[in-house]
């Protein structure tokens, strides 16, 4: 019997694997980290389609980074799942502090699927912003703290997102739906989000139409504030209320 607490998320009826399928493109679903996305996420963070954008994962993209990132990804969707098979028998859902679901996968007729992307949930890493307007980097480590601090649940954390897709999917309307589906779907009926900031680098109108097309509004432009694998860049930050 399928356990109530991973509603929404489906069970492949082969794997046992959970996974959210996107809202309008049902043959992309997001799934849990698995050990094969070490190598397969490889060519698409060394792309600078799509490294270019990110400020997080360093370039060039060693196995080694990933064999990294994928060890604290999976324990987090492992720790949820966990959490989620130990609360079985309780029939209300419970509040939980992550999405087990980030990777996206595209479905191939015969069943099986290909690694796209990934799709993140975290609380905000902006601590630098969070003060009163200008760029505070001298409190920056106090305010994530503070918001890192807040209980599992509770309406006031301030999350975030970060995402990238494999170029060979862009401009499908992909990331717009993904997003739409994590936040909808699960980030406000299971993890209580009601507050979000996300941040693209100045220039990415790719990524600022993903979150302005969800409701995200431009709140702030900060230009050549920080400095990334070598490039000075600004940042627009964009900011999202459940209503
Ligand atoms: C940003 C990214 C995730 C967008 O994903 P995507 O699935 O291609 O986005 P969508 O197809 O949902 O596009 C949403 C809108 O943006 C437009 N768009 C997408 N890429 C664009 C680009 N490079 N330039 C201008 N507009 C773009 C689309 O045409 C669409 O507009 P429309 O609804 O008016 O037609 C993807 O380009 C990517 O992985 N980029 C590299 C990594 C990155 O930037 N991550 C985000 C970091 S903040």
């Amino acid at each position: 019997m399928v356990n109530v607490q991973l509603h929404p998320l489906e069970v492949n009826p082969k794997t046992g694997e959970p996974f959210l399928r996107l809202r309008n493109h049902r043959n992309i679903i997001l799934t849990p980290p698995r050990e094969e996305d070490v190598e397969a996420c490889i060519p698409l963070l060394n792309d600078p389609r799509v490294c270019d954008w990110l400020a997080g994962p360093p370039y060039p993209y060693t196995l080694e980074n990933s064999r990294w990132w994928l060890g604290i990804i999976k324990a987090e969707a492992d720790a949820v799942l966990q959490q989620l098979e130990d609360a079985k028998d309780d029939p209300t859902p419970i509040t939980v502090g992550h999405c087990p679901v980030r990777s996206l996968r595209e479905v191939q007729e015969d069943g099986t699927d290909i690694y796209i992307g990934d799709l993140g949930v975290m609380r905000c890493r902006h601590g630098e912003l969070m003060g009163s307007g200008a760029v505070d980097w001298a409190n920056k480590e106090a305010f994530e703290e503070r918001n890192n601090s807040i209980a599992v649940g509770d309406s006031s954390i301030i999350w975030s997102m970060g995402d990238y897709l494999a170029p060979s999917h862009h401009r499908q309307g992909i990331m717009s739906d993904a997003v739409s589906t994590v936040l909808l779907d699960w980030g406000v009926p299971r993890m209580n989000i009601r507050h979000m900031w996300v941040s693209t680098f100045t220039g990415n109108e790719g990524s600022m139409k993903v979150f302005l097309k969800n409701g995200f509004k431009l709140i702030g432009s900060y230009e050549d504030c920080l400095e990334v694998k070598g490039k000075i860049r600004g940042l627009n930050l964009l900011e999202w209320r459940y209503e």
